[in-house]
């Protein structure tokens, strides 16, 4: 089922469909003698080529027909000049301000350039020694608590840009209530030399208060129950400054975020504190930077020539038109190895929604699952699905031309399996070739006749693939824009507001509540049987434990 809008480039893309089901991938290379350059597009240094995909020029010329029926252009330049985008919060989001505050009026440009000067000048007290633990010893360790999107987006960034890291801190992160989390990273680390983050938006959020509370007390207690070192090793980045303070943090301590910023959009903020402490502020500048390149692409390039627009219509391709449920993401580079993860956060947390803005729920579907791994490792696990499973899933690959480790031919290797895989789901495998390849092994042709159907691959699977020259700092934070206005993009085609994230809020409540009952402060009458039950079976693991 496809989704339907109100005018005729849907309807006409669903008519389009069925023609398109009628050919391949294959085919429309051979109707098309310079496919690869009329569908590939370059933009801060990152090459996308979409001519993978079950899309002909008619395709896309009607999926930008459809951009310009939602009003895509307008929404574009809504987003990065402040307007309320945010509808149901009555807010901007504007994380692109923090790359490129043009659009700043002169009090928020005043405060985002404040924060990176403060956020400058303690990396370097941090680096340089002067910031000092209770015991006198200079900090060696950094431990960033936070959850969502203030952990994700610093933990993603600091492993892709470990080639650049400083050698002055080790950056760790936890964000799990499970104390597992916690208790595995504190095992190695000594208090004396311990510098802890606690990364909060709210400063409410239970994991990540939990976690603070347990992190304080095994400091406090390393300093002969001696409170006032709390300060000397806890800083905080949050837009609630008094519950920080409230926590002992020093205020001086505390980096402001603003409520503009979205959590999953937040490490271009202090947020990204981690980071500029793993490799230098320069770094952080440079990936900042280099998001700026992509957000000005994507706010002057016509949609035909623009790589999110393209990125994002082509996904609203498959999920309305093909019934597409996932997408995977690929990424062919070990440093990028958390870069689904993170993508999950900021694509299923903003397009994981039914309300339209116009009013009632949408007709058909929204924000597919994000999922994947790094290759090579998902080719000897789930690529399987991808080439035989019943479901067409649309997946990114991305590549880099230059490893940061030229170690004899494993790039050009890596780099030959990401083709290949692409190719593979392409073009597939027929009965026939399946067939003769058992009967060149021997088989009869009975034989050869039964086993080909578990060897024929259907191929005309469709992929992008995004090519960069290496991860670098500006590299990658163009990358991470450009996703993040594709997700923009399908939101704004879909109705629907990227920016809230309502649905996590129930669970948060249900969890007090159940809490409270585990803990016998509540009878748990209004309970269901199923909820009960488990909850017996808890006490009666820990009644028989005491
Ligand atoms: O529960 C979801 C969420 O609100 C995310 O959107 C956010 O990134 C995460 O929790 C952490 O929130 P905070 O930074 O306020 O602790």
């Amino acid at each position: 089922m496809h989704a339907t809008y109100d005018s005729s480039p849907s309807d006409q893309l669903a008519v389009h469909k069925q023609v398109l089901e009628k050919t391949s991938i294959s085919e429309l290379f051979s109707q098309q003698a310079d496919r690869f350059n009329e569908m590939s597009c370059s933009a801060a240094g990152i090459t996308l080529d979409y001519s993978k995909n079950i899309a002909s020029s008619q395709t896309l010329e009607l999926l930008f027909d459809l951009a310009r029926q939602r009003q895509l252009e307008d929404a574009i330049q809504k987003l990065v000049r402040g307007a309320p985008v945010n509808v149901t919060e009555a807010r901007p989001a504007l994380h692109t301000a923090l790359r490129n505050p043009v659009h700043l009026d002169e009090d928020v440009a005043a405060a985002v350039g404040g924060t990176f000067a403060e956020m400058e000048k303690f990396v370097r007290a941090v680096h340089e020694g002067e910031w000092r633990g209770f015991s006198g010893e200079r900090i060696r360790d950094v431990v960033n608590i936070g959850i969502g999107g203030s952990d994700l987006g610093p933990l993603m960034v600091t492993e892709a840009l470990k080639p650049y890291k400083k050698p002055f801190v080790d950056c760790h992160f936890v964000s799990n209530v499970d104390a597992g989390d916690l208790s595995e990273v504190l095992k190695s680390l000594n208090p004396r030399t311990t510098l802890f983050i606690i990364a909060s938006k709210t400063f409410t959020t239970l994991e990540t208060l939990t976690n603070a509370s347990t992190a304080r007390e095994w400091l406090v207690s390393a300093a002969g129950s001696n409170e006032s070192v709390v300060s000397k090793h806890f800083v905080a980045v949050s837009a609630n400054v008094a519950k920080a303070v409230e926590f002992g943090v020093v205020e001086d301590n505390v980096f402001p975020l603003w409520d503009w910023v979205g959590g999953r959009y937040s490490l271009w903020s202090a947020i990204g504190l981690p980071i500029a402490l793993a490799v230098g502020m320069d770094n952080f500048n440079a990936l900042r930077a280099g998001a700026g390149e992509m957000d000005k692409h994507f706010t002057t390039a016509p949609l035909e020539q623009n790589m999110p627009v393209i990125m994002g219509l082509l996904g609203v391709w498959y999920v309305n038109f093909w019934d597409a449920h996932t997408h995977a993401v690929l990424p062919y580079d070990h440093y990028l190895r958390f870069f689904t993860k993170y993508l999950q956060q900021l694509d299923m947390e903003s397009n994981g929604k039914r309300a339209v803005l116009a009013g009632g729920n949408v007709d058909g579907h929204t924000g597919p699952v994000i999922w994947g791994d790094v290759g090579t490792n998902g080719q000897h696990s789930f690529h399987q699905l991808l080439h035989q499973g019943t479901r067409l899933i649309p997946v990114d690959f991305i590549a880099v031309l230059k490893s940061h480790n030229p170690v004899g031919d494993h790039h050009s290797l890596l780099f030959s399996s990401c083709l290949s895989q692409s190719r593979a789901l392409m073009t597939g495998k027929s009965l026939q070739q399946a067939q003769q390849g058992f009967q060149a092994m021997g088989y009869t042709a009975d034989e050869a006749l039964a086993l080909a159907p578990h060897k024929e691959m259907p191929g005309n699977r469709p992929s992008n693939t995004l090519v960069m020259e290496q991860v670098t700092p500006e590299s990658l934070g163009a990358l991470i824009a450009l996703y993040e206005h594709k997700v923009y993009v399908q939101s704004v085609i879909w109705g629907i507001n990227a920016f809230d994230q309502w649905g996590v809020e129930l669970g948060k409540v249900l969890c007090q509540d159940i809490h409270a009952v585990i803990e016998r402060q509540e009878t748990g009458e209004a309970l269901d049987d199923s909820t009960m039950g488990l909850i017996e079976r808890y006490w009666q693991e820990h009644n028989a434990c005491k």
